[in-house]
């Protein structure tokens, strides 16, 4: 156990600003499935007729049934050791932010302080209406998909998740640009993503050229295993907790 916790330790990488981002191997310990990793979701579905706008003009139901699936997979599980872990020590930590491409709400359910959680991909347990402002997290009852907005009562409620093809949410963007680019990050912590998005690389590098300590936490190599100072090939459950001295 101890050789993890020394070399961070060394390098004073727990005393800076922590940027943490997660992916979906995060969630696996908790039994919900990676999107690419095996048994992955887009190796049993097709993204471009489920989680694109076009699929959702061609078939909303067919899209709405999909994340309805999604939902309760999600309700069922439980957020396991590494949610825990991450937490626990940004309960303690003020200057850590928490970047997550997950949908699921197990970072919430961990006890995760809400300022220092960002949802880059949005929220899968929210409704939106694909015309108006209008947002909630009513659960939409499978007999009435897709649910229809209650303000401008015949536009399309969709899920409040970010579609392939679609932009990022303004305001979550300027919360990591602002992180990143105020800090002097000690530590940069990547747990359980395949880092297959630019936006996601750009954030670890531009952490880790301020001066963090990039540590991957992955079974397999990703897009940005070069550039990780350390790299544990286990699962987050199993190193969150030492890591992070817990
Ligand atoms: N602990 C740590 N990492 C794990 C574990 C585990 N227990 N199990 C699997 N992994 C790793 C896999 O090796 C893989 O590299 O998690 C990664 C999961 O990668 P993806 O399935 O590509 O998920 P993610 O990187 O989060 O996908 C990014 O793509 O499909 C879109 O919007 C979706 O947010 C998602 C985004």
């Amino acid at each position: 156990m101890t050789h993890k916790i020394s070399r961070l330790k060394g390098r004073r990488a727990l005393d800076g600003p922590v940027l943490v981002i997660t992916g979906a191997g995060l969630s696996a310990d908790s039994g919900l499935q990676t999107f690419r990793g095996a048994g992955g979701l887009w190796r049993n579905y097709n993204p471009l007729t489920l989680a694109t706008p076009e699929a959702f003009a061609r078939n909303p139901h067919l899209v709405w049934e999909w994340y309805q699936w999604r939902r309760a997979e999600a309700t069922k599980a439980t957020p396991n050791p590494g949610h825990l872990a991450l937490a626990r020590f940004a309960s303690n930590k003020t200057e850590c932010l928490i970047v997550t491409q997950n949908v699921d709400n197990l970072h919430e359910r961990a006890g995760t302080p809400e300022g220092q959680l960002v949802h880059v991909h949005g929220d899968l347990f929210l409704n939106r209406c694909t015309r108006c402002s209008y947002v909630d997290r009513e659960c939409t009852s499978s007999v009435d998909l897709p649910p229809r907005c209650p303000r401008c009562e015949d536009a399309l409620l969709r899920p409040g998740v970010v579609w392939f093809g679609e932009s990022l949410d303004s305001k979550v963007i300027e919360r990591v640009e602002d992180f990143v680019c105020r800090s002097e990050c000690g530590l940069v912590l990547v747990v359980g993503t395949t880092a297959c998005f630019a936006y996601i690389i750009d954030w670890a590098l531009r952490a880790k050229r301020s001066g963090g300590l990039l540590v991957e936490i992955n079974p397999e190599e990703t897009e940005l295993s070069e550039a990780a100072d350390i790299a544990y090939r286990e699962r987050a459950r199993d190193v969150l907790p030492e890591l992070l001295g817990l």
